[in-house]
């Protein structure tokens, strides 16, 4: 199998068949990750949580990103490449192309930027000169003090209202993907069923196009984990077993289940 690209996720959506994301942060772990079939990396500001020790992204900083994409991308996985851009890296559309620009240069495939509406310009800026975007609704953990901790969104028929009007604004934007975190189940299903693009659900119930999870979570190795997070290490021996484990569950649907999500 050649590099996966957008075009191989958007075949696989129209064809109903489930892709896999997971968060990498050096090459490694990019290699066994690409090798058990996982058909995007996402190297995640999560890194500031379960690398660097931080209780939030906010620290992070685009060096950080930027080193963390080049060893990432050193291991030439077949999957594709997303990279994150951290807290307050794109609050106009001239800083998110600078930004941008440093993490493609690193050789990500793909950016992506949490928030709705108001990254409409920011988005078609970027998509129109070359660098795709990943958009990121629901809990967007940059925000975690907007929202007062790390809560599950869209659970209010107003939340979700605007949750689904976001999602088809930056679809209409350019993004090419969209990753919907923390959300009830019924609402990402409606959500992934209404838009063209690639849905890549964490904690958004079994109806989205693709699930990404945290590596050290589905690892068993996070202090704290969420409701939705499985330790996919339990009956295996190697960490390879683990995260072939995620894939081939995601992949035949036994991943997530009704105890993963959010009504
Ligand atoms: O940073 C990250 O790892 C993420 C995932 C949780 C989607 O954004």
């Amino acid at each position: 199998m050649g590099k996966i690209t957008i075009s191989t996720l958007e075949k696989q959506k129209a064809a109903g068949e489930k892709f896999v994301c997971i968060t990498a942060y050096d090459a490694t772990f990019a290699r066994v990750i690409s090798e058990a079939g996982a058909e995007a990396i996402l190297v995640g500001d999560s890194l500031g949580m379960v690398l660097q020790g931080h209780d939030s992204t906010i620290p992070v900083a685009i060096e950080h990103m930027a080193y963390h994409t080049e060893c990432v991308c050193r291991a030439q996985p077949q999957s594709l490449v997303i990279a994150d851009m951290p807290f307050m890296t794109y609050p106009t559309a001239q800083q998110a192309m600078d930004n941008a620009t440093r993490l493609m240069q690193a050789g990500a495939q793909m950016v992506k930027m949490e928030g709705g509406t108001w990254l409409s310009d920011t988005i078609s800026m970027l998509v129109e000169r070359g660098i795709p975007v990943c958009a990121h609704l629901g809990l967007t953990p940059q925000s975690v003090h907007t929202f007062g901790g790390f809560k599950v969104q869209g659970r209010s028929p107003k939340e979700a209202k605007s949750i689904l009007a976001d999602a088809v604004e930056i679809q209409d934007a350019g993004a090419s993907l969209l990753v919907l975190e923390c959300v009830p189940a019924p609402l990402a299903t409606d959500i992934s069923r209404k838009l063209d693009i690639p849905v890549i659900g964490i904690g958004a119930g079994p109806g989205t196009d693709a699930q990404v999870l945290v590596l050290h979570d589905l690892l068993g190795l996070s202090a704290h984990t969420a409701r939705f997070v499985h330790n996919f290490m339990d009956g295996q021996s190697t960490i390879q077993g683990g995260i072939r484990a995620f894939v081939e569950a995601v992949k035949v649907g036994q991943y997530p289940r009704e105890e993963h999500s959010y009504s």
